[in-house]
């Protein structure tokens, strides 16, 4: 059945919709945001789509992992309501030529490195809410940014879904859960700690009283900077909602070998662990 058709039939039967859209390769994180939805609505449907348009000519769109078996059995013991997974043609068909642009934060840090990143992820977020009628869509903080992007989309093209935000899953180490994680050997595994640790570094300045952003700055990248095998492309402290500095939401993207990492902390909460 179509996902609009059975979403339809769930709420004229008064059920809560909540969506997870995901790129599959599911991990805790991702379950996470399962499990909060599973919570929160009597219906849960999550997606699962590698989407094109949000990947650069350079960038891991071939390699991107694509597990689907071992996804589909998280999600079966997780016992969702559906699965959504558009086949590529289906999402865009050669005579699409509809794009959502998302103005103003989409040019800063991770909309400036990468260019087109955000106009894709705002075509198929916004594809995903039309398809699904959802009431409710589950984010994660991991993606700080993406998150501002999505609720600004919501409010702006008046889709009714209501978006709420997960905190980032850790390993035990600090590293944020990722998919792409998968790419790192051993000792690269060992570097990538190296984003938690000064957003750590970071925190505890702030809790220890120190409120000078650029001494904060400074912590981060020199926490950063121990890790010869991390290259950092950006590494700001700005403004949560605008991502315009200076602000205490510390934004990280830094490239571990040929693995690029992001993640973000608000400096003004503790850091968790
Ligand atoms: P993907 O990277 O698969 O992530 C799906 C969702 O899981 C996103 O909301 C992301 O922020 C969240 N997530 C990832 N790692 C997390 C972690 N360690 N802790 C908490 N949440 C985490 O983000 C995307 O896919 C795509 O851009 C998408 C929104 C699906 C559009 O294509």
């Amino acid at each position: 059945m179509r996902l609009r058709e059975l979403s339809r039939g769930w709420h004229r039967a008064g059920e809560v919709v909540g969506l997870v859209p995901t790129m599959g390769a599911l991990h805790a994180g991702h379950m996470s945001l399962v499990d909060r939805a599973r919570a929160e609505n009597t219906k849960v449907v999550v997606s699962i789509f590698v989407n094109p348009l949000q990947f650069g000519p350079r960038e891991d769109f071939q390699r991107y992992p694509r597990p689907v078996a071992a996804d589909l059995e998280l999600l079966r013991r997780a016992s969702i309501d559906a699965v959504y997974m558009p086949r590529p043609e289906a999402m865009y068909p050669p005579e699409a030529s509809t794009r959502v642009s998302v103005g103003g934060l989409t040019s800063r840090l991770e909309g400036l490195a990468r260019p087109g990143h955000f106009e894709g992820v705002a075509t198929v977020v916004a594809k995903l809410f039309w398809a699904s009628e959802a009431d409710r869509a589950y984010f994660g903080q991991k993606d700080a940014q993406q998150v501002a992007v999505v609720k600004r989309l919501a409010a702006d093209l008046d889709s009714g879904v209501e978006i709420r935000v997960g905190p980032t899953v850790r390993e035990a180490d600090g590293l944020a859960v990722s998919s792409r994680n998968a790419y790192l050997d051993a000792r690269e595994r060992q570097a990538a700690a190296s984003l938690s640790m000064a957003l750590r570094k970071a925190a505890d300045a702030y809790q220890a009283g120190e409120r000078a952003l650029a001494i904060l700055h400074g912590t981060l990248l020199e926490e950063l900077g121990r890790e010869p095998l991390a290259q950092v492309d950006y590494a700001e402290l700005v403004d949560p909602e605008d991502f315009e500095g200076p602000g205490t939401l510390a934004v990280l993207a830094v490239r571990i070998g040929r693995t690029r990492l992001i993640d973000n902390h608000d400096l003004a909460k503790p850091f968790p662990g």
